[in-house]
């Protein structure tokens, strides 16, 4: 049997390169992995938990669809959807909402960081986002996500619901895990912290062009370009460990080995540097542009791709959400 896969990306904007390294990239490894079914959608409804507008998330939730179609998404290997598009999704999670504490959302990291940002919006739709993830990944019974390691909260939370509901209803919930990959954690351009698309000045989106990607790789903290002690990009602290954590991500390990020796002897040109890596970041983001054109030409190829990904998904969500109804005696 297949393993099932699921996984999202919220409507908030174009995609960055944290979301492209840190999901995409797994989403596309196990769409051409055959021993998986993959399911991928936009986190449409989860947009509306925190402020929006709405003529945005209109064009958000279909801008998102084209960026993972351009990101080599493939219809014909993976159900690709728009959440809202399946209520199953939001059905399924009230009734994972009776099988959680009010304490265990509220404890959240991810939802304690929100209501900080956001401290006249602290919604109910807020609390419930990890429970409505949950739901969109086990409607599905997916055992395995691919997503940045800042969801690893939300997924603890899915696993929880997954116990309780096969404990208390008897299903057959898988505990879902994440799929991490090589850029699971790609820090801010500023150096602190990492990449957002609501940090400001935090990253580079994927249909950037080659001028803009210069300008914004100019900007990133450097220091003198010497000295005793080297760098690395994993090392905290150190004021190029940015620059050289991109370096690795697109250039490679051996790169950076480079850089460090040179630091140690003649010095670095961060010049040249920040040349050679925005050209590599553009290089990798090229083909990905190319054919976001050609989509944005054939409007009627995308809608096709999401009228005819609803219809699959909901196919599979009507029938748990059919079987947990049964178990829980409201059918
Ligand atoms: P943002 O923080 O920009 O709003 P989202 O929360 O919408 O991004 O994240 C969408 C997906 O991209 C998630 O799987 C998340 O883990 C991943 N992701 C976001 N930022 C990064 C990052 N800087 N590094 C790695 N993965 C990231
Ligand atoms: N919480 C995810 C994010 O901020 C988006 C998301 C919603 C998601 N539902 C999901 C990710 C289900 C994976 C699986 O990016």
């Amino acid at each position: 049997m297949k393993k099932t896969v699921l996984s999202g990306i919220r409507a908030t904007g174009r995609l960055h390169l944290g979301n492209y390294l840190g999901a995409v990239k797994g989403m596309l490894a196990l769409q051409d992995n055959p021993e998986y079914e993959t399911f991928y959608m936009v986190a449409d409804v989860h947009t509306i938990t925190t402020p929006y507008d709405v003529e945005e998330l209109k064009k958000n939730r279909r801008e998102v669809i084209i960026d993972y179609l351009a990101a080599g998404l493939d219809p014909e290997k993976s159900v690709i959807f728009q959440q809202a598009e399946v209520p199953e999704h939001l059905e399924l999670a009230f009734y994972f909402s009776s099988v959680v504490t009010i304490a265990r959302m509220q404890h959240l990291p991810t939802f304690k960081d929100k209501v900080k940002q956001y401290p006249d919006s602290a919604t109910m739709a807020l609390l419930n986002y990890p429970i409505l993830m949950a739901a969109d990944i086990l409607v599905y019974k997916a055992g395995m996500v691919p997503v940045g390691i800042d969801q690893e909260p939300h997924l603890e939370v899915a696993r929880v619901i997954a116990n309780n509901m096969n404990s208390a209803y008897l299903t057959d919930f898988p505990e879902p895990v994440r799929f991490a990959t090589r850029g699971e954690y790609v820090p801010s351009l500023t150096g602190e912290g990492k990449m957002s698309k609501t940090v400001e000045g935090s990253f580079i989106n994927i249909t950037d062009d080659l001028e803009t990607i210069k300008s914004k790789v100019a900007k990133m903290p450097t220091d003198s370009g010497s000295g005793s002690i080297p760098a690395t990009g994993a090392e905290k602290g150190s004021s190029i460990a940015t620059v050289l954590a991109f370096v690795e991500l697109f250039q490679g390990k051996e790169k950076v080995e480079e850089y460090k020796n040179l630091y140690m002897s003649s010095g670095i040109k961060y010049g040249d540097l920040k040349r050679e890596l925005s050209d590599a970041i553009y290089e990798e983001l090229k083909p990905l542009q190319e054919k976001r054109r050609e989509l944005e030409n054939n409007p009627e190829f995308v809608n096709k791709v999401i009228k005819e990904g609803a219809e699959k998904a909901r196919i599979v969500a009507q029938r748990t959400l059919k079987e947990v109804k049964e178990r829980m005696g409201l059918l």
